[in-house]
């Protein structure tokens, strides 16, 4: 008997918990491996923050509040897009939820009807995909590789667009690949859209302050403002302030959807936690020297990895601009013999090998919908990341 309706069969429990599973079982065996496969920051969240959780508690802040949001943390999400990204919204004009994750799928459940078509740039964040088909949507997948920076360019998205498409996901810095697209980039999207009125925008942003470029970051609808009203901004504390427990996303966008994103939370989780709220109040509006010195720190790590993959014969790797990770193209290594006579046919076989013969955890580029890489995440001491990059170049070294 299965207790699955069909369309829970249509997804996956996502494959990167399934490799750090894997890795937290070797090493419950004992085996010593170091984990490049999970992407949170490896910095605890900084002490105002959690005193500030402390405070709301003793102040009685443990009650339900509005289901997608309490006014005070609009208020502080507000002030957050006008000082850092240019744009003006309202209370009206923004909902929380917990985490970036359920943003994302409250957007996509609240328009989204069956058969619509979703456009995504790939490689791309595992979980969209999978959220498209739990919702009866259809994913159009834009595969775009090494090759091409990992962008989409205009021309590719026109080709991409039906009178069918609904929503293009637009991640940038991107996970996996931690491209980033310039503000003029965005603008040759945009005027793509701008030609196709039922198509809209979801611009994840959850990576926006951990990007190493010379230009600033540039949002969405402030490089589109007439895309304003089609598109919704995600973003969330959890990467930028380390707050990833904390469950605590937010969204901008046209107050019709807004609206419509709050009535489905209303009835499905309520409010996220009232104390997550707080301490995002506490993030959002308080020092942000957190956010300078970590992305600091990612930067020297960034370039510890890149240096070190970039030696290790088989892969190609491009710097990455943004987010913390590193997606090597491994096609250099397929068709090579292991010491006990296994070929690696694709990159899931690249990552088992990683896994068993290097101890390294990484994540197969399939997941991401491109082949064949991998992802390693350098969210980790700079020692433990030369380590694993080490342990990569001799697993890679022993390959006939
Ligand atoms: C691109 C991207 N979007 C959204 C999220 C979701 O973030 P949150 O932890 O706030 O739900 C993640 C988390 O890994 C991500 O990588």
């Amino acid at each position: 008997m299965t207790f699955e309706a069909q369309r829970v069969q249509l997804i996956q429990p996502s494959p990167i918990i399934v490799i750090s599973q894997m890795a937290q079982k070797l090493r419950a065996e004992g085996v010593d491996v170091i984990d490049l496969s999970v992407g949170e920051p490896d910095f605890d969240t900084p002490p105002h923050i959690v005193e500030a959780a402390y405070a709301a508690m003793r102040a009685g802040k443990t009650r339900y509040t509005a289901p997608d949001g309490m006014p005070e943390l609009k208020d502080a999400i507000v002030a957050k897009f006008r000082r850092e990204n240019g744009l003006a919204y309202d209370r009206s004009e923004i909902s929380a939820a917990n985490g970036g994750k359920q943003v994302l799928f409250n957007a996509l459940f609240a328009a989204i009807e069956p058969g619509d078509e979703v456009i995504v740039p790939a490689p791309y964040w595992v979980s969209y995909i999978d959220m498209v088909l739990l919702l009866g949507g259809k994913p159009v997948i834009v595969p775009c590789g090494v090759e091409t920076g990992f962008k989409m360019t205009p021309e590719m998205l026109e080709a991409a667009i039906t009178p069918k498409s609904r929503w293009l996901i637009l991640n940038s810095p991107s996970n996996p690949s931690g491209c980033v697209y310039s503000r003029a980039e965005q603008q040759a999207l945009g005027a793509v859209v701008g030609r196709s009125p039922r198509l809209l925008v979801i611009s994840d942003e959850v990576y926006e302050h951990v990007h190493y470029g010379t230009e600033p970051f540039v949002s969405f609808p402030a490089a589109c403002p007439n895309l304003r009203e089609r598109t919704v901004i995600v973003n969330a504390v959890s990467k930028t302030y380390a707050m990833t427990g904390w469950r605590l996303g937010y969204a901008a966008g046209p107050r019709g959807l807004i609206k419509a994103m709050g009535k489905l939370q209303s009835q499905s989780s309520s409010n996220p936690s009232s104390i997550s709220q707080m301490a995002a109040i506490a993030a959002l509006n308080g020092p942000q020297d957190f956010v300078r010195t970590s992305v600091a720190e990612y930067a020297k790590r960034r370039d510890i990895a890149v240096a070190g993959l970039s030696a290790i014969p088989g892969l190609e790797v491009a710097r990455p601009e943004g987010a913390f990770y590193v997606f090597p193209k491994c096609a250099g290594l397929i068709g090579k013999r292991t010491s006990d006579g296994k070929t690696l046919a694709n990159d899931t076989d690249v990552v088992a090998y990683l896994l068993t013969e290097g101890r390294v955890a990484a994540v197969q580029g399939v997941a991401y919908g491109v082949e064949p890489y991998f992802r390693i995440s350098f969210a980790l001491s700079q020692a433990d990341l030369s380590r694993a990059i080490d342990r990569i170049g001799a697993a890679v070294a022993n390959l006939d």
